[in-house]
């Protein structure tokens, strides 16, 4: 049930899918991905990775660009998609130490064998359509156009300055493929240019980026509540570390988001901005409660008077398990509770939050009203009486390594009301040519006229 991504959305669906997402939304976050690394034996100098959540700008990237540069080989490879964005990695990329059912077996590979390579899950567009410019100012020399082949017959010189672009494509609706056969096609192209720079004994700096995002995230589409992109970025400029809660030495919880926000109804909404303090040097916040073993993990947020409760806890809990459908580990937030003042109310998540367990669950929105990610647990609960929102919301219960997030599983592109209205239009679709099927089949029945053992037609005559 829960192997349902991507790959199983029709393509003629999900463009039209995105279609009504452009149409319907005014506001849109579009995000690409980079993925830097270097040759083997070549290290990219140690970089700070940018905080979750936060979005890298123009001048960001060249900054990263000109730290990199300044140690890394120049004979630098660019292989620039069409589009591409976070998802593609989380939906077909392989779970870590296994590369079997990946669409990208070689660029992982050359990730795990280079020293410092550099992910930045979310650079923003259009300023990532800069990189070409960016780079060929950096080292001095104009991009050279190539495929394979023709790097095979070039003879670089290994000290020497290249900027080397390779266009892959990701066209979907066109030639019908799968997105997960086109990246996987696009995996081997980069194999190649990879074993032909290793056979020349060429070190080289590789970029793996996109010129477009490849899914367009609506941004609070469905009412006018204005999380415009300005607020974004204008917070986004102070980041703060996640939440972390630590068993023992190791951390195995982790929590970040750009709002926590509680409402409760007692004759009027009330709301409760819960994100100062839970977050930064602000935060005052006990973790006090919260546990976490192989299987199930708790995050307990313990406050003092908010919006008239004495105590206060906000309670995520998460738990993962195999799924053989998809042959992978999944993390479930299967529950978001209240408490306060020794009452309860209670939100299940499970139908809708979750990832690989190896991965982080990131969404832009979660919300109990809105998008109804989290659902009051039944009718008569307290939960009713309560509305959460959670912006810019991230969170990892396991596999968590240092203090980073994993790689994202994005909810965005799989909740869209584009997304739904698509895949709704095709089930009636469907749903319709079926029925129009089953009578075409009704029909034949008729062949029973001729059968000469069938009843016999009678025709009432009127005397
Ligand atoms: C490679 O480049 C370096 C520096 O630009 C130059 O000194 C050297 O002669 C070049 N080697 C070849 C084989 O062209
Ligand atoms: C999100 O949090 C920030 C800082 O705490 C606050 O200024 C902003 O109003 C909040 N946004 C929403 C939509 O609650
Ligand atoms: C993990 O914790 C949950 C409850 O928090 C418990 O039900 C489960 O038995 C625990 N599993 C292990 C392996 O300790
Ligand atoms: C729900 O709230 C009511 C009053 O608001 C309280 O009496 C009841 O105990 C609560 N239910 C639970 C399950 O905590
Ligand atoms: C919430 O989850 C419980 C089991 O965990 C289930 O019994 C209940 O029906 C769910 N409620 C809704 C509204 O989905
Ligand atoms: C994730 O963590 C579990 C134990 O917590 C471990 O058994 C498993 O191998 C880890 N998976 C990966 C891919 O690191």
């Amino acid at each position: 049930m829960l192997g349902y991504k991507m790959s199983q959305i029709p393509g003629s669906a999900l463009s039209f899918a995105v279609l009504f997402t452009l149409l319907f939304s005014g506001r849109c976050s579009h995000q690409v991905p980079l993925v830097m690394w270097s040759s083997e034996g070549h290290a990219l100098p140690r970089h700070a990775p940018p905080l979750a959540g936060h979005t890298v700008s123009g001048p960001q990237l060249l900054s990263y660009l000109t730290a990199a540069l300044s140690g890394a080989p120049h004979n630098v490879l660019l292989f620039l998609q069409d589009k591409l964005s976070m998802d593609d990695f989380t939906v077909f990329g392989g779970v870590f130490g296994n590369k079997q059912d990946s669409a990208f077996p070689n660029l992982e590979s050359a990730l795990q064998s280079s020293t410092f390579p550099l992910v930045l899950p979310a650079l923003s567009w259009p300023d990532s359509s800069a990189l070409p410019g960016m780079l060929q100012e950096q080292l001095g020399t104009a991009p050279l156009y190539l495929d394979p082949e023709t790097l095979a017959q070039l003879r670089l010189n290994s000290s020497g300055v290249a900027l080397l672009v390779f266009r892959l494509p990701y066209s979907t609706e066109a030639d019908m493929m799968s997105p997960r056969a086109v990246l996987r096609g696009n995996d081997e192209v980069v194999g190649q240019v990879l074993n032909i720079m290793k056979a020349q004994g060429v070190p080289y700096t590789a970029v793996y980026t996109a010129v477009r995002p490849s899914r367009v995230i609506a941004e609070g589409s469905l009412d006018g509540e204005s999380v415009g992109r300005s607020l974004l970025q204008a917070s986004s400029n102070e980041p703060y570390p996640p939440v972390e809660f630590k068993r023992g030495e190791s951390t195995c919880i982790l929590l970040w988001a750009e709002n926590l926000t509680v409402s409760h109804f007692r004759e009027q909404w009330r709301r409760h901005e819960l994100g100062p303090q839970t977050f930064g040097s602000s935060a005052t916040v006990s973790l006090t409660g919260s546990s976490c073993n192989r299987t199930h993990s708790r995050l307990v947020l313990n406050y003092e008077n908010v919006l008239g409760f004495r105590s206060f806890r906000l309670i995520f809990s998460m738990s993962q398990r195999y799924y053989s459908v998809s042959a992978r580990n999944w993390f479930t937030m299967d529950q978001v509770e209240l408490e306060y003042d020794g009452q309860r109310a209670l939100f299940n998540g499970s139908r809708n939050i979750y990832a690989p367990t190896e991965y982080s669950y990131r969404c832009e929105s979660v919300t109990s009203f809105r998008d109804a990610l989290l659902a009051a647990h039944s009718l008569t609960d307290n939960a009713t009486q309560w509305r959460l929102s959670f912006e810019e919301f991230q969170i990892q219960g396991f596999n968590v390594t240092g203090t980073q997030f994993s790689y994202a599983s994005d909810c965005a592109s799989f909740f869209t009301p584009g997304i739904w209205m698509g895949l709704v239009t095709s089930l009636l679709m469907l749903l319709v040519f079926t029925y129009g099927l089953h009578m075409i089949m009704q029909l034949r029945t008729m062949d029973r006229f001729d059968d000469p053992k069938g009843p016999a037609i009678a025709v009432p005559q009127n005397e």
